[in-house]
């Protein structure tokens, strides 16, 4: 799917422009992908598990262009990829059509000026142009900023699932289990 790009003012009076990135932007999208996995404990893989190469990526961004239910969408300021949310569909059968999952990183330099919150916005107008009934998520329960953001976007939470996250010193993370009726 192709977001229409549009321009939005930050908290902090800052300039973002919101658009579908495509296979030309492959390159800064891993750079983003591998910085922002070492920032945080709360995202899936660690930096050295970004191992895509540039051609994967730009193949993976044209599928995300060419899909009828599929979405990225990147935030740009000053021209450099600040944050980056998506929606996934569930196997193509009749019984999970309904259902949406989505996932959103912001760079740590850029957290707290609502780039979250315009990218959620975004995230659910498109869920629901794509005529899902539901998205759902799952968070860390320790990532008090990610619940918020949640929460405020109307996110309920259904369950919770221990020992979701294994490190590699040792310590698990259990995860909240998400879920907005769209
Ligand atoms: C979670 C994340 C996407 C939030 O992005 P963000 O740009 O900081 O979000 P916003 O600025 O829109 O803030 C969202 C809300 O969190 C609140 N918030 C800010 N700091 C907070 C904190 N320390 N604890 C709890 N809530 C906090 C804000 O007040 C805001 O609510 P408000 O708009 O009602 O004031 C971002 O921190 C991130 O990418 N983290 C790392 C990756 C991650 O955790 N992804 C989600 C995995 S499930």
């Amino acid at each position: 799917m192709l977001y229409k790009e549009k321009t939005i003012m930050l908290k902090n009076g800052q300039l973002c422009t919101l658009r579908s990135a495509d296979s030309g932007d492959a390159q800064e999208m891993l750079d983003f992908i591998r910085r922002v996995s070492g920032e945080t404990a709360f995202l899936t893989r660690y930096e050295d598990e970004v191992t895509m190469t540039a051609n994967v990526e730009a193949e993976f961004l044209t599928s995300r262009l060419l899909s009828t239910r599929e979405i990225m969408i990147s935030a740009y300021i000053d021209g450099k990829l600040a944050a980056n949310a998506g929606i996934d569909s569930l196997p193509p059968r009749d019984r999970l059509k309904h259902r949406a999952e989505m996932g959103i990183s912001v760079l740590r330099e850029f957290w707290g000026l609502g780039l979250g919150s315009v990218l959620m916005e975004a995230i659910i107008e498109s869920a629901k142009a794509a005529e899902y009934e539901q998205l759902e998520l799952e968070v860390v329960t320790e990532n008090e900023r990610g619940l918020t953001l949640y929460r405020k976007f109307g996110f309920e939470l259904y369950g919770t699932r221990e020992n979701t996250f294994k490190y590699r010193d040792g310590k698990s993370s259990a995860c909240h289990l998400m879920l907005k009726k769209l």
